[in-house]
């Protein structure tokens, strides 16, 4: 008669023993495109990726950041923001800022500044209208953010319920005072394809011009989901050209709803494609950004539960189609 530890040695032999099921490993990139070099052979300025102070403790995540032929700008998420560089009145900390700005010059890598005025992330001491530039040395500031509502009217906020639309033309000219050789910016989100939020883009474009009031571009920031690329996006690049001001893919990610599926991943390859070949094909759209580049440290799942994988590298820095799609973009 088998003894307890008899059977339990033959359950643990048998277990061993019994075929185990196939692990299906996700789809991986194939390509072996260095993106930045090959941005910059097809005449864009740069192929880049937003960081955070936090991301730079990981030696896998620095290790792909500092190679300049894959990154050749980057911008900050969070530590140029006025909650950031002034946490209380009058009390300046450039240090986190002055951290990646120091890493992007020492890898040869192009800045972006982001931001000077937003309504987000402002610093708890901040009631009135009153506004900051920094005088690092950049090739770009994002100097207004998100100034528009999706119909198009200008968003409430302390800027401009205190000061009306002219607080974008102070920011612009107190930004190139400060900063005499930087590109200036307006970001915004949903002025990717045609539409109302777009046209009212451009008008504000063509009243600040008008004025005399220095804008150089528009940065679309590209937040998307995976098969709803606007479309239309290249021709309405090339309306905003049109206007004589550079366009540039600030913010670029693409999510999902999880659990990210082979089909999924196909899907944001191709979207991927779309989005870099549309500013492949338009002569000043200058650059391209991720809005970081590891679905490791994506801003997407803390802001939308149950979404993600919005990366060209997951979450263990393992390439995915997406690196394809941006690769075939760019015409490799
Ligand atoms: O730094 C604090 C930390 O001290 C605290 O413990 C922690 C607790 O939540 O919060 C930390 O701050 C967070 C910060 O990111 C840094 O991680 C804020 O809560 C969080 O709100 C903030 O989110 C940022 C968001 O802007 C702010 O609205 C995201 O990282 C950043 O990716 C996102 O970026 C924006 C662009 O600036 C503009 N366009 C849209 C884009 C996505 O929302």
């Amino acid at each position: 008669m088998l003894t307890l530890p008899l059977l339990l040695v033959a359950f643990f032999c048998l277990a061993a023993a019994r075929p185990q099921a196939a692990t299906i490993a996700p789809p991986q990139s194939t390509s072996t495109a260095k993106l930045n070099t090959l941005a910059q052979s097809i005449g864009k300025l740069y192929f880049g990726s937003a960081t955070d102070n936090p991301d730079l403790t990981n030696t896998s995540y620095v290790a792909i950041f500092d190679d300049n032929t894959t990154f050749g700008q980057t911008t900050p998420t969070n530590s140029m923001k006025w909650d950031a560089t002034e946490p209380e009145q009058g009390v300046f900390t450039f240090e986190a800022g002055d951290v990646i700005a120091n890493l992007a010059n020492s890898n040869g890598q192009l800045l972006r500044g982001h931001n000077c005025v937003w309504h987000e992330q402002l610093p708890d001491w901040f009631t009135a209208a009153r506004l900051w530039v920094t005088t690092q040395a950049k090739y770009s500031w994002d100097v207004v953010n998100e100034p528009l509502n999706d119909n198009g009217t200008f968003g409430s906020d302390v800027f401009f319920d205190t000061l009306g639309v002219s607080y974008i033309g102070i920011a612009l000219n107190a930004a190139r005072a400060a900063d005499p050789n930087a590109k200036l910016y307006i970001n915004d989100f949903n002025i990717e394809g045609p539409g109302v939020k777009a046209t009212a883009m451009m008008d504000l474009v063509t009243s600040l011009q008008s004025q005399g009031i220095p804008i150089d571009g528009v940065g679309f920031q590209c937040h998307f989901i995976v098969g709803e690329v606007p479309e239309g996006f290249q021709q309405n690049l090339e309306a905003f050209t049109a206007l004589g001001i550079e366009v540039a893919i600030t913010e670029l990610d693409v999510r999902m709803t999880l659990p990210a599926t082979d089909e999924l991943l196909e899907q944001q390859k191709q979207d991927y494609q779309i989005v870099i070949s549309a500013c492949a094909a338009v002569p000043k759209c200058v650059g391209v950004t991720l809005w970081d580049f590891t679905d490791k440290f994506s801003w997407v799942p803390g802001t939308f539960a149950g979404q993600g994988a919005a990366c060209p590298w997951d979450e263990n820095f393992i390439r995915k189609p997406a690196f394809d799609g941006i690769a075939l973009g760019f015409g490799a």
